[in-house]
């Protein structure tokens, strides 16, 4: 059967895109940033997953104030790296998982939450920023993504937007659907988005980390303490995107110690402010069976 033998947590940001694509990342501005994925960088190559479930929002690139699915899940054979404005992110196509994806969907609609399925969908910084940063970036056209992404995005963008406890029991369900999955693979899911930031208004700029690093502390440690911060606590404390972190309660919520196994084991925790207006945390959790 297929199991979950890690999650990977980190923030998104397109700067972070924008300074890989144009050869930036040993500037003084970006090197403590890409030095605190090093060990992230070698570990998913030491770790390689069969399948990543990337949690992820889209930032109304694929989706639009038309259509606002809560949680869509990605069932194509192919993502598109999307035009956000300045042209797609020079990073390759996105392969999905079409049968294990439809498995999910069916499973967790099962279990009673409603997911858009999505056919055909780009993929924005949301998801790229992400795999480029554990993953590396040689040139697109020599290069693969190591394994196949199943995108699932979360709407944190338009409220109302899912509360942290959602996310958590959804990730819960997501385990379940992939343990019922017949084929023996390795799956990672992966939370992404956060930290502390807000890009509009009065607060714009806004970075806090107290906050941030006590929501590492909860993440790591007592998930359902994290998980029961009401989303208006994010928006005070985090700014209006710090709310992005709900989607790592997703990640963490279908990790063994939270469904009846042992605790997971901290491979990885970094934390550094500010890459363009966002605090940037990133953490990597192994399973133990
Ligand atoms: C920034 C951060 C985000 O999460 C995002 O989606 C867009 C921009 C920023 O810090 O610039
Ligand atoms: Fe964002």
């Amino acid at each position: 059967m297929a199991k979950i033998t890690a999650s990977v947590f980190t923030s998104h940001v397109p700067a972070i895109g924008a300074a890989l694509d144009l050869g930036k990342t040993q500037e003084p501005y970006w090197q403590p940033l890409f030095k605190g994925y090093e060990y992230g960088k070698q570990w998913m190559k030491d770790n390689k997953p069969d399948v990543v479930f990337l949690v992820y929002n889209d930032h109304a690139t694929a989706f639009s104030l038309d259509m606002i699915p809560t949680f869509a899940i990605g069932t194509a054979a192919q993502f598109q790296p999307a035009d956000e404005g300045w042209g797609p992110r020079p990073v390759p196509v996105v392969h999905g998982h079409p049968e294990l994806a439809s498995h999910i969907a069916q499973s967790v609609i099962q279990q009673d939450f409603d997911l858009t399925i999505v056919n055909k969908m780009d993929v924005d910084h949301g998801l790229t920023v992400p795999l480029s940063l554990m993953c590396g970036q040689p040139p697109a056209d020599k290069f693969e993504w190591p394994c196949p992404v199943i995108p699932f995005a979360v709407n944190v963008v338009q409220y109302p937007v899912p509360s942290g406890q959602r996310c958590f029991n959804l990730g819960k369900a997501i385990r379940k659907a992939i343990e019922s999955y017949d084929e023996d693979i390795n799956v990672h899911i992966w939370g992404t988005g956060g930290m502390s930031h807000q890009l509009q208004g009065a607060r714009a700029g806004l970075i806090n980390k107290e906050f941030d690093n006590a929501f590492l502390d909860k993440l790591i440690s007592d998930p359902q303490a994290a998980a029961d911060t009401p989303h208006i606590d994010y928006v005070r404390d985090a700014g209006s995107e710090g709310i992005e972190l709900v989607m790592w309660l997703i990640a963490r919520g279908a990790m063994n110690d939270v469904n009846g196994g042992k605790a997971p084991i901290l491979k990885k925790r970094f934390y550094h402010v500010p890459a363009s207006n966002t605090a940037v945390g990133h953490v990597i959790l192994e399973n133990q069976f």
